[in-house]
């Protein structure tokens, strides 16, 4: 990224892991030289305050702000393969704000820089509780995030069988209505949603009807 340019914007779900990526993308890399490099993450919260979340040093040696967060992990044997990438398993509200990554080789020095931004998902039924035969219950799939998603996939039960509209299933959008239920829907409904940037997000909630 170039000084002045917004920022790219990584989003993430709270609670699933997140992929922060910055790698180097040219065809001859040479382990040996790769690995006499090191990478440091820093991290600005929205609420400020830039500290060093991880930082590996040539020959592997780790350190960063005390004490270490073990959601925080670096790609796999990444560095040897130019991949400088952060992962956080699980991705946690105060992760969210600006990540700067500085990537030190012995002939340069290379930078990324992101926004990470954390979103809440959630799956209300309305009414919920249990229900009874013949019920309706409206299934509402969300998550926190301004713009709209380009694709919404509702399916049913743990094989994940797609639901598509009929008598039985009304969709509207994020909106899945039953209009009248049966013990067969006792259990597992999920949604995906896809945005613009290829991020999804996978909501499930367990309906109960007696
Ligand atoms: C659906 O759920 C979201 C998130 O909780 C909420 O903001 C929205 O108002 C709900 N929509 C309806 C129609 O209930
Ligand atoms: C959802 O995102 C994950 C992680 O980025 C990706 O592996 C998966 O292919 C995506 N699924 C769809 C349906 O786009």
């Amino acid at each position: 990224s170039g000084p002045g340019k917004e920022l790219p914007v990584v989003w993430a779900q709270e609670g699933a892991p997140v992929h922060l990526p910055c790698s180097l993308k040219s065809p001859n890399l040479d382990p040996n030289f790769l690995r006499r490099g090191g990478v440091i993450w820093q991290h600005q919260p929205d609420s400020g305050g830039r500290y060093t979340v991880l930082s590996v040093a040539p020959g592997g040696l780790r350190s960063g702000r005390q004490p270490l967060h073990p959601h925080v992990q670096l790609e796999e044997r990444g560095l040897q393969r130019g991949d400088f990438s952060l992962w956080l398993r699980p991705a946690l509200r105060t992760d969210a704000g600006e990540y700067h990554a500085t990537v030190r080789l012995p002939n340069r020095a290379l930078s990324c820089s992101l926004r990470l931004r954390v979103g809440q998902a959630s799956m209300i039924a309305s009414p919920s509780g249990v229900l009874k035969l013949s019920d309706w219950v409206l299934l509402n799939c969300s998550f926190s995030r301004p713009d709209r998603p380009v694709s919404v996939h509702w399916f049913q039960g743990q094989n994940r069988v797609p639901v598509y509209n009929s008598p039985r299933h009304f969709l509207a959008e994020t909106f899945l209505l039953l209009p009248q239920v049966s013990p067969l829907d006792s259990g597992t409904w999920g949604c995906v949603l896809t945005y613009r940037d290829g991020f999804n997000v996978s909501i499930t909630y367990n309906l109960k009807v007696l």
